[in-house]
């Protein structure tokens, strides 16, 4: 399925009333939401964990897509499973054996997702295109929402349309995605774009309305 949809980041909501935020935002016309998980390790922000991926799932009506920044990875596999992630995405850089770490997920029945750094090129997933279900091109150094989308990550989305073929596997852009940015990396062959802070900025759950029009704007 290769329409266009829209994955807000709770990131960039209130972390008090997540699941009304969530809940908001699907009923504004959200695809999936985004759950961004910081060890403070891989990169330099702590969010959330398992447990809070858990108290949120009940809230989520579509795919919870559940993007890990953390190292190691596979011995939180499971916990994340049991939380509830439909997809659970694992960055390339986050250790020495991703093909292991894309095999352990989907065999703990979720759909794997590969995330690349903006360091890292398009040909570093040459090998491992069988083996996800989604790839995710950063379009910001991970860690923070509200950062400055890198234009030169335009380049790398055509490659790995190119790539990929007609195998199904989406390709979810992530990082100042906004009215602006949205349709360049739709162009190049991006299918799913995560939005924080043009979601959910200017959005209350006292009054969702914004979010419905942040979302129609991308
Ligand atoms: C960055 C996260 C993103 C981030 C996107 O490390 O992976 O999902 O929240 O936020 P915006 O849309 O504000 O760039
Ligand atoms: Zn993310």
């Amino acid at each position: 399925d290769r329409s266009i949809k829209i994955a807000p980041s709770i990131l960039a909501a209130d972390f008090a009333a997540f699941g009304a935020e969530c809940a908001a935002a699907e009923a504004q016309g959200a695809d999936w939401i985004h759950v961004d998980v910081m060890d403070g390790h891989f990169v330099p922000n702590i969010s959330f964990g398992p447990a809070t991926c858990a108290a949120i799932r009940p809230h989520i009506k579509g795919v919870m897509d559940v993007h890990l920044m953390i190292s190691p990875v596979d011995p939180y596999i499971d916990a994340f499973v049991q939380a509830g992630a439909d997809i659970l995405t694992a960055h390339l850089e986050a250790g020495p054996h991703i093909h292991r770490t894309l095999q352990a997920i989907r065999a703990g029945g979720a759909k794997a997702g590969l995330a690349l750094n903006p360091g890292t090129p398009a040909e570093a997933a040459a090998g491992l295109l069988d083996d996800v279900d989604l790839i995710c091109v950063m379009t910001v150094n991970p860690g923070f929402g509200g950062q400055k989308f890198i234009h030169s990550q335009i380049d790398k989305i055509r490659k790995l349309r190119t790539m990929i073929g007609d195998r199904p596997v989406h390709i979810e852009i992530d990082g100042g995605i906004d009215p602006v940015t949205a349709p360049l990396v739709v162009a190049a062959g991006a299918d799913v774009l995560v939005a924080g802070s043009a979601v959910f900025r200017g959005g209350s759950v006292a009054d969702p309305a914004p979010y419905g029009r942040n979302i129609a704007a991308i």
